[in-house]
């Protein structure tokens, strides 16, 4: 008797700054998922530095994978195929993932599936719930916050994205005006919960009549100005010395997910998708789940919003995607490269 082909996937993950590994089954059955996040290393300089990072990822690439395929009680050769992140990220980092991936799918004569990370963040969300399709979603991370159509798992079309920084980058940006530890995300929105978001009307971004998209330069620029005061050419004043910080990181917040509801279900009306994904590191803010869970009710549509470890960058969601992947016949050579974009 022949055993039934495997649904096993390994998925690695280095693009950023998170070192990870999964074992997946049949595309949604976390059987393992080892995330090392290198924030400690980064935070002195309050920001990800592509050196140490890619660096970073060659000591714990091998022992974050070892970790899931142990905890998994999964042996390489039961696997039916390698997915590694090659696109986009930083190019050292990526390339420490794929070349690792390579080696291991050589040795084990396993199938190699190159998978972009922007389309796994958008399948974490169809990890724990299974979409009508076609479906809106909205990934909004460190790196990225844009729009895409999903039709499938495997078939994610660009929609709209930001014309500027990510809503992640700016929670960051916002946070180190402010002074709270990076990454600044969840300090600026645990502050936040006790400040008055009506307090200042910062600006929200709106495209031209007809267009969709986001912007969130011009709101951290607010906030700086915010800070200045009078005195434009000031310093800025010291975290101690702003008694305001709770109400600012408040009305920052607000602003910020004004802008990413509005435009998601702007989308959704336009396309005639009734439901909207939200993933990326900026899905784990809690207020953006209640508003944006309201908003789509009252539009008569619905948000998913997946688990925050699967928001976050790990190897479950490029597990997954990938054996999706590789069920369509999209396996690489080994002649398949990492790119920044
Ligand atoms: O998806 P992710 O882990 O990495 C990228 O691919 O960028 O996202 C990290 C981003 C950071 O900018 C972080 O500040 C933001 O997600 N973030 C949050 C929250 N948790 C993480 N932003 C707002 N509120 C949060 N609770
Ligand atoms: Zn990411």
């Amino acid at each position: 008797m022949t055993s039934p082909p495997s649904d096993l996937i390994l998925g690695i993950e280095s693009s950023c700054d998170e070192c990870a590994a999964a074992v997946v089954a049949g595309g949604r059955r976390v059987l393992a998922s080892v995330v090392h996040s290198q924030v400690a290393e980064h935070a002195p300089y309050r920001g990800v530095v592509p050196e140490i990072a890619s660096r970073s990822h060659l000591r714990t690439v091998a022992r974050v994978t070892s970790e899931a395929l142990q905890t998994a009680g999964v042996e390489l050769d039961a696997l039916a195929g390698l997915a590694v992140t090659h696109r986009p990220g930083l190019i050292g980092s990526l390339l420490v993932g794929v070349s690792f991936a390579k080696g291991l799918g050589l040795a084990h004569a396993l199938p190699l599936v190159p998978v972009h990370h922007i389309d796994a963040h958008v399948y974490s969300a169809m990890m724990e719930v299974e979409p009508a399709f076609p479906c809106l979603a909205l990934v909004v991370s460190g790196g990225h916050t844009a729009l895409y159509c999903a039709r499938s798992a495997i078939e994610i079309e660009p929609v709209a994205s930001t014309r500027d920084d990510a809503a992640g980058e700016c929670f960051d940006k916002v946070a180190a005006l402010l002074g709270l530890p990076y990454p600044g995300g969840p300090s600026v929105s645990r502050l936040a919960e006790g400040g008055d978001a009506t307090r200042y009307a910062f600006p929200r971004y709106q495209p031209r009549d007809g267009e969709l998209g986001f912007s969130f330069s011009g709101l951290k620029t607010a906030v700086l100005y915010h800070l200045r005061g009078q005195n434009q050419r000031a310093p800025i004043p010291a975290p101690e010395q702003i008694p305001d910080r709770q109400d600012i990181a408040a009305s920052f917040q607000e602003a910020a997910i004004d802008v990413l509801v509005e435009q998601a279900l702007a989308a959704a009306r336009r396309l005639g998708l009734n439901t909207v994904l939200v993933t990326g590191g900026v899905a784990c803010n809690q207020r953006l789940r209640t508003r944006m869970t309201q908003a789509a009710r009252s539009a008569g549509r619905s948000a998913v919003f997946p688990s925050p470890s699967l928001c976050t960058d790990n190897a479950a969601m490029v597990a997954g995607l990938g054996f999706h992947l590789l069920r369509a016949g999209r396996s690489a050579s080994l002649a398949f490269d990492a790119s920044p974009r």
